[in-house]
C-alpha cells in the first residue's frame, strides 16, 4: 500500500480545495478546520484494522468519471466491480467470454496497489440467458466449471478475494432452488468452491449473502461453512452484504452476525454496505411481499427528499454510520473488510431499487462527490476500543 502514501499530498490538496470552494453540507464538521484529519482518509484511518473498499461502476473503471476515480484511489484500499464481473457480462453466450472491462478493472486495482475483489462467480441473478435454459445436469456442471475455471485462472494472483457463490439461501435457511441447485444438486456450493480453489489456491474464497442478520438464514449459512470445512473444502470467509437502513438491523443484530460468523472460525467481510434513508416498500405492503413495487413509483410518500436531505436525517445517517463503525472497531479482530456499495449517492443502485426513480442518500459522499457529515463521524472514531 506504499503507493497510497504518495496520494496523501493529493488528498490534502483535494480537501483543501473542496473546503475553499465551500462545502456547505459539511460546514458543521469542516475538514479544513481540523488539521490532523486533513491527511486522514477512510482506508488509512482503519488501515491496521481492516480493508475499506468501494464497489465501482463501469464509468469509473473506464476512466470516464475522474472525480469518482480520485475518491476511490485516495479513500479506499479495496475495490469490487459493481457489475463488470457478473456472468451476463463476462460470458453472455456459451464459451464467449468478454473480459475487456474486467481487465481494466483489475488493472486499476493493480496500478493503485489495492485489494481486489471478484464479484460474483455463481449467482442466479444477472446470469446469462443461456444458463437459464439448461435442463441437463452434466451440461450445467460443465458450464459452471468452465466459467469458474476460466475467470478465476485469468486473474490468478491478481484478484485477492472472490465472492464465489452469492445469495444461495432462502430466508428460512434452506437452499434456494436456483438453476444451479436444480441441476447440480445440493452439494453444488462445495463443488464450486473446490473449482475456485483449484484455479487460484491463494485467493480468498467467500460465501456472500443478504439478510444475514436473520437468525434462520444465518443458521443455514453457518451450516454451510461448517460443512465445507469438515469436507476439507476451502472457505475463507462470509460476506455480509449490509444493505441496511437507518433502523434495521439493530446494533445488537449486527453484533450477533459478527459473533456467530466468528464462532465457526472464519472472518466477516461487510461486502456491500449502504444505508437507505427512504421508506421501505416491504413495510408498506406488510406480509404480502412482492418483488414488484412499481405501484409506488412516483409516489411522493416513498420519495420524501427529492431536493436534498434535511439536516435532521443527515445527522441520523451520520450517527447510524458512527454506531456501526464503532461496532466494527470493537470486533476488528473478526472483520477483514468493509466495502461500501458505491462511491457517491447519485450513482447508488438504491436510487432505483426496490422502487425506480427515487433520490436516496446511502453513502459517505454526496451527489457532488463531497464528503457528508457521516464521512467525518466515521473518520473521527477512535480505532482502539
Ligand atoms: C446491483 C448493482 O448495484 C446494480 O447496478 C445492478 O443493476 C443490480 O445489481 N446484491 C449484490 C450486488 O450482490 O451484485 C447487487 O448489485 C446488489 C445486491
Amino acid at each position: 500500500m506504499n503507493n497510497k502514501f504518495k496520494n496523501i499530498t493529493y488528498v490534502t490538496v483535494f480537501y483543501t480545495v473542496i473546503c475553499l470552494i465551500g462545502c456547505s453540507n459539511i460546514a458543521s464538521t469542516s475538514i479544513a478546520s481540523n488539521d490532523t484529519s486533513v491527511s486522514d482518509t477512510l482506508y488509512s484511518h482503519f488501515k491496521e484494522l481492516f480493508h475499506v473498499g468501494a464497489a465501482i461502476n463501469e464509468e469509473t473503471i473506464l476512466g470516464y468519471d475522474s472525480q469518482s476515480e480520485k475518491i476511490v484511489t485516495t479513500e479506499f484500499n479495496s475495490i469490487t466491480p459493481e457489475n463488470s464481473l457478473k456472468w451476463m457480462f463476462i460470458q453472455p453466450k456459451p464459451n464467449e467470454f468478454n473480459f475487456s472491462v474486467a481487465d481494466k478493472y483489475v488493472q486499476l486495482g493493480l496500478d493503485n496497489n489495492m485489494h481486489i475483489v471478484g464479484h460474483a462467480l455463481v449467482w442466479h441473478s444477472q446470469l446469462a440467458d443461456f444458463m437459464q435454459d439448461i435442463q441437463n445436469s452434466a451440461e450445467m456442471n460443465a458450464h459452471v466449471q468452465n466459467h469458474v475455471n476460466t475467470v478465476v485462472s485469468r486473474y490468478k494472483g491478481k484478484i485477492n478475494a472472490w465472492d464465489v457463490v452469492n445469495e444461495a439461501f432462502n430466508e428460512d435457511g434452506s437452499l434456494r432452488e436456483s438453476v444451479f441447485y436444480n441441476q447440480m444438486g445440493e452439494d453444488y456450493i462445495d463443488q464450486v468452491f473446490r473449482w475456485a480453489a483449484k484455479a487460484d489456491p491463494d485467493a480468498d474464497l467467500i460465501y456472500n449473502d443478504y439478510n444475514v442478520y436473520k437468525p434462520l438464514k444465518r443458521a443455514g449459512i453457518l451450516r454451510l461453512v461448517e460443512k465445507l470445512k469438515s469436507n476439507g473444502t476451502k472457505i475463507s470467509g462470509v460476506g455480509v452484504q449490509a444493505h441496511w437502513d437507518l433502523n434495521s438491523p439493530s446494533l445488537k443484530e449486527i453484533e450477533q452476525i459478527i459473533l456467530d460468523i466468528a464462532s465457526v472460525g472464519v472472518p466477516v467481510s461487510f461486502t456491500e454496505l449502504d444505508i437507505s434513508v427512504l421508506p421501505s416498500p416491504w413495510e408498506m405492503v406488510g406480509a404480502e411481499v412482492s418483488q414488484n413495487f412499481s405501484i409506488f413509483e412516483g409516489d411522493p410518500k416513498m420519495n420524501p427528499y427529492p431536493n436534498g436531505l434535511p439536516d435532521v436525517i443527515q445527522n441520523q445517517l451520520a450517527k447510524r454510520y458512527e454506531d456501526i463503525f464503532k461496532l466494527f472497531v470493537k470486533h476488528k479482530d473478526k472483520i477483514s473488510r468493509v466495502t461500501f456499495w458505491g462511491v457517491m449517492d447519485k450513482h447508488s443502485w438504491l436510487n432505483d431499487w426496490p422502487i425506480k426513480g427515487r433520490t436516496n442518500y446511502p453513502l459517505l459522499f454526496d451527489r457532488n462527490y463531497q464528503p457528508k457529515k457521516a464521512y467525518q463521524t466515521v473518520l473521527d472514531l477512535s480505532t482502539t476500543d
